[in-house]
């Protein structure tokens, strides 16, 4: 999910359109994956109805609620500084200012939030935002309030969400929430729960809805999207005791991905995180069968050690990972793949390391997400494992890493030369007001001249030239898909 959070400028303020007759005044931030901005549309909705409009200036608000982060130490650090801010704001401006903490800090640290942060009134962790109300009515008689309950059903699939700072043209759609997985280093199965899919239905609704809207561009999002598995609600660990008809009836993700693809044929699709144990070949075929289904592939593989992959619980070896990639390409020639790396894992040898530059030079990704290990407390990594690998090499290693990323992202955006390619135009370019920047079908970046175009057009752009990760061209006309 990390190539859409880069995407978003974290810690963005939210601002959404203003409902007549809203007199509170909400400024909403988010920090983290694409799953906590899809959220904050969801609590924006649901905030609209309680008589909150949203602002931009700390200094008015009302409420401020931010949807956190837990997934490094770095990230709730951020948190951490946030809430000083406000502190500061409060203090020396706004003394009626209430604050809320929303999302994975609030579901890992709970009470400890209202005992840490004195400014904190509210916490509500992920799959409580619609006791919001109920939650805020305590505020507003001064107690502060506090709803971490995990949920099995909640998937919010019954409320729209209003888009937040959008260009219009692209879109998050919730698919499942929370994580079975249990990687030994992730804390998400803790803040988010257990997994759940949301009804297809819904889902279908929302894209519908989406491009009635002018949207173009949409990602069905969760933790672990290949797990999506619709059989009438409740957890997907429970699917065993599910009766004959529902197991007969069942959605899974590549059905779910027809389904969409086939509701919205001209609404371009994305997904985002596969985890390489629950990637089926069904779901490569699918994309390969539908030309709205984007050619990419977000693919985290973590590490290329078998040693280093077992303890962390990634149910794959190198071996059958290198198998999938051989699969992928062999479908669909021209897919992007995509990864996440974790470096300094405790007990990462050299060697292991090693195998983690061999695997990435094996795959050569188009692009990828590359962290040091950070210990989170209550995770199984961080219960058992001594996080002993030297901060020094962590770094080292982590800077090798995406040196030889830049090398390989390069190879594979130079690929594109000379080549024509649709472009869906999001937004102005951030170096050129004379330019657009959109994305291919497979998610690199491209830029050209504006011409006659708009924010929204599918463009046939012929690429001229490139950075590592940019192409940069002319366009050719209107896509007639
Ligand atoms: N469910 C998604 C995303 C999980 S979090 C997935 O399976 O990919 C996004 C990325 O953060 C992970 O892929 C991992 O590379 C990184 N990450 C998670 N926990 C981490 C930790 N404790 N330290 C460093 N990186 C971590
Ligand atoms: Fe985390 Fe692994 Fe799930 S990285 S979100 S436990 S797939």
């Amino acid at each position: 999910m990390e190539k859409i959070i880069d995407e978003n400028k974290q810690g963005e303020t939210l601002v959404v359109e203003q409902k007549e007759g809203n007199k509170r005044k909400l400024f909403i931030e988010s920090y983290g994956c694409a799953m906590n901005f899809s959220d904050s549309e969801i609590v924006a909705s649901i905030m609209a109805n309680q008589g909150f409009n949203t602002t931009q200036k700390l200094e008015e608000a009302d409420l401020v609620l931010v949807n956190t982060c837990s997934i490094r130490d770095k990230a709730e650090q951020t948190v951490r500084k946030r809430l000083q801010k406000y502190n500061a704001v409060k203090r020396d401006h706004n003394p009626k200012m209430k604050v809320g903490v929303l999302g994975c800090m609030a579901e890992r640290l709970k009470t400890k939030f209202l005992e840490e942060e004195k400014i904190v009134d509210l916490v509500v962790g992920p799959d409580a935002y619609k006791d919001l109300p109920n939650l805020l009515a305590e505020v507003d008689e001064g107690r502060d309030a506090i709803n971490v309950i995990l949920s099995k059903e909640e998937t919010y699939g019954d409320i729209s969400p209003v888009r937040l700072n959008s260009n219009g043209v692209t879109a998050f759609v919730s698919i499942t929430r929370g994580c079975d997985n249990m990687c030994t280093f992730c804390v998400v199965p803790f803040t988010r729960g257990r997994e759940r899919s949301r009804d297809p239905q819904s889902i279908i609704e929302e894209v519908n809805d989406l491009w009635n809207r002018g949207y173009k561009d949409i990602t069905l999002l969760g933790q672990n999207v290949d797990s999506y598995l619709w059989y009438g609600g409740g957890l997907k660990k429970d699917f065993e005791k599910a009766s004959p008809i529902q197991k007969a009836t069942s959605v899974n993700f590549s059905k779910l991905l027809q389904l969409c693809a086939k509701a919205q044929p001209k609404m371009r699709i994305r997904f985002s995180t596969s985890n390489p144990q629950d990637l089926t070949l069904d779901v490569v075929e699918t994309m390969a069968k539908y030309n709205n289904i984007c050619n990419h592939i977000h693919l985290p593989v973590q590490s290329g050690s078998n040693r280093i992959l077992k303890e962390m619980n990634r149910l794959h070896t190198r071996e059958e990972y290198m198998g999938l990639i051989d699969n992928i390409r062999r479908i669909i020639p021209n897919c992007a793949i995509s990864q996440d790396i974790i470096v300094g894992f405790p007990t990462e040898t050299e060697a292991d390391f090693q195998d983690t530059v061999s695997l990435m030079a094996y795959v050569k990704y188009n692009f990828g997400y590359m962290y040091k290990y950070s210990e989170r407390p209550g995770t199984m990594a961080g219960r058992n494992m001594k996080d002993d690998v030297p901060e020094e090499t962590k770094k080292r290693r982590l800077q090798d890493i995406v040196d030889l990323q830049r090398i390989h992202s390069e190879i594979k955006t130079k690929e594109w030369l000379g080549k024509t390619v649709e472009v869906l135009i999001e937004k102005q370019s951030k170096k050129s007001d004379a330019q657009w920047s959109g994305r291919t079908p497979q998610s690199i970046v491209c830029v050209f001249p504006k011409g006659i175009y708009e924010v929204g057009d599918f463009v046939n752009v012929k690429v001229t030239d490139c950075t590592s990760a940019t192409l940069i061209g002319e366009a050719v006309g209107l896509s007639p898909s």
